[in-house]
C-alpha cells in the first residue's frame, strides 16, 4: 500500500489541502508531521469553504484516521476553536482524530515572544505568522517544551509553566520592555482546553507503526513548503521545522524505507508571504494580475502574497531535495487571460549562467532570472476535468515543465473545487 508525502515544492501556500483532501479518499491515515497553526489549509466542497491549521486536510473525504503527528507543535487554544469549527460541520471526531503524546505545545508565551522578537529585528524582520512557531520550536530543542503528555498530570504541567515562565518573565521584562506574564492565569485559560483535548491524546507512533504493518494507506501531509525548511529553504526566511521528506519521517515516526511516494505541490507561478528573496518576483501588473486572479492572500494572516512567474532551478531543487517521483501542478486558470506566460529555467549569477539553487541569501538576493517566454491560452480552463480538454497551449505549457523537470503531473488542478481537478 502506498505511502506517499504531500510536499510544497515552493515557499507554501501550493494547494496542498485541496490535493490531500482528494487523495484521502484512497488513504487509511491522513497524517500532518510539522509545523502548527502558521499554516492555512483551504478546503472547498458543495457550499463549504474551511481553512484548517492543525486537523489533517483529510478529514472531510472518506474515513481516513486523521493524525496530528509528534512533529506539529499545538496551540491548544487554536485546536479547540477548530474542533468545534470541524464538529460543528456534522463531523464526528472521535475515533477519527489522534494526537501525538509527544507533540509540543505551543503557549502564549511564545506567540508573545514571537511577536517581540519579530519587532526587535527592525527591517530584518523575518515576516513570521506570529503564531509562536519559532519560539515553541526553539523550547523543544533547548529541552524545556511542554509536551502534550504533560497535559495528563495537572501537577507537572503547572510546575513546567511556572519553571519556564521565570525564565521568560526576566527577558520580556530586563530584554524587551514587555510586561511579564502572569502563570496563575495563563494556567487558568488553558483548563478548558486541556480536557477537551485529551480524549485524542496517544501515542502516534505506535499506531503508524500497527498501520503499517497492517499495509494499510498513509497520507503524509506537509505544510508550508520546501524553500521554508529550517535546513535547506532560504536561511533565516524560513520557518522552524523541516516541511522536506526527512522532516515526514521525524514527524511521524515512519521510516524512510517505508515511503513509497513522494509528490510535490506547485502553483503554474510562485508566490511567497513574508520576507526573504524571490528570484522570479514581479513588482508590476503581472504580479498584481496574479495576486487579483489567484486570490493570493494568506489563508492564516490575510496578507497579500508576493508573487512571480514559475521558478524551475527552484522546483528542481525541491525535486532533488525530497526524491519527488510525482507532482501536482495548482492554480493553471490563474494563467486562464495572460497574453504571454514565462518560466524562469535558469539563473544568472555574477553573469555566469548557473542552474544551482544558491545556498547563502545575499546570492539568491542577487541572481538574474533566465526566462523562457510562452503564449498564453486565453481561454478558461475552469472546470476542465480531463487532460485532453486542456487548450493546446496549456498543454504545451505543462509539457515542458515536465519535460524539464522530468518528473510527471499526476495531477492537475482548474479551481478551488474537488470537480475543477484532472487526474492523470
Ligand atoms: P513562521 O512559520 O510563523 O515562523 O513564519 C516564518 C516564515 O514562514 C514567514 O515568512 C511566514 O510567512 C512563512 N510561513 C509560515 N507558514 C506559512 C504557510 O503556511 N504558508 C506560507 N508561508 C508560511
Amino acid at each position: 500500500m502506498a505511502v506517499r508525502i504531500v510536499i510544497g515544492a515552493q515557499w507554501g501556500d501550493e494547494g496542498k489541502g485541496k490535493v490531500v483532501d482528494l487523495l484521502s479518499a484512497d488513504s487509511d491515515y491522513v497524517v500532518r508531521y510539522q509545523g502548527g497553526a502558521n499554516a492555512g489549509h483551504t478546503l472547498k466542497f458543495d457550499d463549504t469553504t474551511i481553512v484548517l491549521h492543525l486537523i489533517p486536510s483529510g478529514m472531510f473525504n472518506g474515513n481516513s484516521k486523521c493524525v496530528i503527528g509528534n512533529g506539529v507543535v499545538i496551540d491548544p487554544i487554536a485546536l479547540v476553536e477548530e474542533l468545534e469549527e470541524v464538529e460543528a460541520l456534522g463531523v464526528d471526531l472521535k475515533n477519527r482524530l489522534f494526537i501525538s503524546s509527544s507533540a509540543h505545545l505551543i503557549l502564549p508565551y511564545h506567540k508573545v515572544l514571537d511577536n517581540v522578537k519579530e519587532k526587535s529585528r527592525g527591517s530584518d524582520a523575518i515576516g513570521t505568522t506570529g503564531r509562536g512557531i519559532g519560539p515553541a520550536y526553539v523550547s523543544k530543542v533547548s529541552r524545556i517544551g511542554i509536551r502534550l503528555i504533560d497535559l495528563m498530570d495537572r501537577e507537572r504541567l503547572e510546575e513546567k509553566i511556572r519553571k519556564n515562565l521565570n525564565d521568560i518573565n526576566i527577558a520580556l521584562e530586563n530584554v524587551y520592555n514587555e510586561d511579564p506574564i502572569n502563570a496563575e492565569k495563563m494556567i487558568e485559560d488553558l483548563e478548558a482546553s486541556v480536557e477537551t483535548i485529551k480524549p485524542y491524546i496517544c501515542n502516534t507512533t505506535e499506531l503508524l507503526h500497527k498501520a503499517l504493518q497492517n499495509n494499510e494507506a498513509i497520507l503524509l501531509e506537509g505544510a508550508q513548503g520546501s524553500l521554508l525548511d529550517v535546513d535547506h529553504g532560504t536561511y533565516p526566511y524560513v520557518t522552524s521545522s523541516s516541511p522536506t521528506a526527512g522532516g515526514a519521517c521525524t514527524g511521524s515516526g515512519i521510516p524512510p524505507l517505508a515511503i513509497t511516494n513522494a509528490m510535490g505541490i506547485t502553483k503554474a507561478y510562485c508566490t511567497r508571504v513574508g520576507n526573504g528573496p524571490f528570484p522570479t518576483e514581479l513588482n508590476d501588473e503581472s504580479g498584481e494580475k496574479l495576486r487579483k486572479n489567484g486570490q493570493e492572500f494568506g489563508a492564516t494572516t490575510g496578507r497579500p502574497r508576493r508573487c512571480g512567474w514559475l521558478d524551475l532551478v527552484a522546483l528542481n531543487y525541491a525535486i532533488r531535495l525530497n526524491g519527488m517521483n510525482e507532482l501536482t501542478l495548482t492554480k493553471l486558470d490563474v494563467l486562464d487571460d495572460f497574453e504571454t506566460i514565462k518560466v524562469c529555467t535558469h539563473y544568472e549569477l555574477n553573469g555566469e549562467k548557473t542552474d544551482v539553487f544558491p545556498a547563502d541569501c545575499d546570492e539568491l538576493d542577487d541572481v538574474i532570472p533566465v526566462y523562457k517566454t510562452f503564449t498564453g491560452w486565453n481561454t478558461s480552463t475552469r472546470n476542465i476535468s480531463t487532460y485532453e480538454n486542456l487548450p493546446e497551449k496549456a498543454r504545451v505549457y505543462i509539457r515542458f515543465i515536465e519535460e524539464f523537470t522530468g518528473v510527471p503531473f499526476k495531477i492537475v488542478s482548474t479551481g478551488p473545487k474537488r470537480s475543477e481537478t484532472i487526474v492523470r
